[in-house]
């Protein structure tokens, strides 16, 4: 019986119970009022049936702050091996990036191979035993996360879980497997046809509830990642399908102009995240090597600003020590896994110049001023516009000075394609 149906009943069980006790109570009351309150009763029946009970899905407690990792996709795609994924849990702890709060080491598409006689899943050759994987990333403190589609083929076109949800769920978990990232495409298929934009959406919504259930299940805690590129406004029902964390843009890639145009385009989003729920503009591209120092920079410190999940998408085994820095700066990864989970969000726009703020725990702010212009220009801040205490201490995240009290606001030359982030708290006379 599937999750929809286990509600169906439920609820066809709720109206019969409904219906036998207005029946046993209205014996013996004369007819026009048993008529108004059978009427009263069944639409406040209605209302209770139709107002969701339990609006969330059951909460796996998972993800209380942005998960924080790396994802193979972004530099290997589908050349991704068993040893890459090794070397990278290697890099992640020999490099510090574990001690700076990176956990899950996260295998994307093309990891599927053939499903046995029982329709078990097993991983194809670039993948020798997926079980001794997972023990190896966990005897180095670390997680692993998986990648499948509710659709019968994924985006790389490998074995997706459609009709195996049960039986793939319950091999993530026997294998060890801490996370999933479940990406719509082969589904894609059979809802394009569909003329009922609906009943279309309503199957990909049924896809991701049949798998968070299969999760549960197991009785294993695995993040539920959910990617379908923010269709249908995810942001609005990721939560009620069980959902950490949902992908609410297309695929990012190493270049300014894409990663901005995501990045930027998450403005008035903030309230659909909180710890548990969060929006994923999609992976870090940091040190795949198209962008700048600063374009990366602004990229780091725009998705702390949104209280993204921050999977590192480059090569972990060859970092440059400016690619570490950016990685590793503890002053911006401390904003993106702020414990009070509030997602920031854009307050000023003035051509290529805008000011993104995010509130933080124990009253303290963080303000990034982006400069998404062609020249070096200077910036200003006023805490008056941004309705904040005249005078603020303030530290700037990405040079790590503290700049003392401020007075009113700050002014400072941002670099072209560049960013000035700063973390303001209480000044105590
Ligand atoms: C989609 C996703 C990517 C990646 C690929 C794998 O494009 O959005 O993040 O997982 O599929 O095929």
């Amino acid at each position: 019986m599937s999750l929809t149906d286990v509600i169906l009943d439920r609820q066809n069980v709720d109206i019969m119970a409904f219906h036998s006790s207005v029946l046993a109570v209205s014996r013996g009351i004369p007819r026009t009022v048993k008529f108004v309150s059978m009427a009263v009763l069944s639409i406040a029946m209605l209302v209770f049936l139709l107002v969701p009970r339990n609006s969330q899905a059951q909460d796996n407690q998972l993800a209380q702050t942005p998960p924080m990792g790396w994802n193979s996709w972004n530099h290997f795609a589908g050349k991704v091996t068993d040893a890459d994924v090794r070397a990278a849990a290697d890099a992640m702890v020999s490099s510090g990036m574990r001690d700076a709060g990176y956990v899950y080491v996260n295998i994307d598409d093309t990891w599927e191979g053939e499903r046995d006689a029982q329709g078990v899943i097993h991983s194809n050759s670039k993948f020798p035993d997926m079980k001794a994987l997972a023990d190896y990333v966990h005897s180095k403190g670390l997680k692993l996360g998986i990648y499948s589609s509710p659709g019968d083929k994924t985006c790389a076109l490998f074995a997706g879980s459609l009709g195996h949800e049960e039986q793939d769920a319950q091999t993530y978990a026997d294998w060890g497997i801490d996370y999933l990232k479940y990406d719509l495409c082969g589904l894609g298929k059979l809802m394009r046809p569909m003329s009922d934009k609906d009943a279309a959406n309503a199957l990909m919504k049924q896809a991701y509830i049949k798998m968070h259930a299969a999760l549960l299940k197991t009785h294993r805690p695995i993040v539920f990642s959910l990617c379908q590129y923010g269709w249908d406004r995810v942001w609005e029902w990721g939560p009620a399908v069980g959902g950490n964390l949902w992908r609410t843009t297309t695929d990012i890639n190493d270049t300014w102009a894409q990663m901005t145009v995501i990045g930027f385009a998450q403005a008035g989003l903030a309230k659909y995240a909180s710890p548990g729920h969060w929006n994923d503009p999609d992976m870090l591209e940091v040190g795949n090597g198209h962008m700048k120092p600063d374009e990366y920079r602004v990229h780091m410190s725009l998705w702390a600003m949104l209280a993204a999940p921050l999977l590192a998408g480059n090569d972990l085994s060859k970092m440059t020590p400016e690619t570490e820095s950016i990685l590793m700066n503890k002053d911006v990864i401390a904003v993106d896994q702020d414990p009070m989970g509030k997602q920031g969000d854009r307050v000023r726009a003035d051509g290529p110049f805008e000011i993104w703020m995010r509130p933080l725990a124990n009253k303290e702010t963080a303000v990034a001023l982006f400069n998404r212009g062609e020249s070096d220009d200077a910036m200003t801040l006023s805490f008056k516009e941004l309705k904040l205490p005249e005078n603020l201490m303030a530290r700037d995240l990405w040079t790590h000075k503290d700049l003392g009290k401020l007075h009113g606001g700050y002014t400072a030359v941002v670099p072209h394609h560049g960013v000035l982030m700063l973390r303001l708290s209480e000044a105590k006379n």
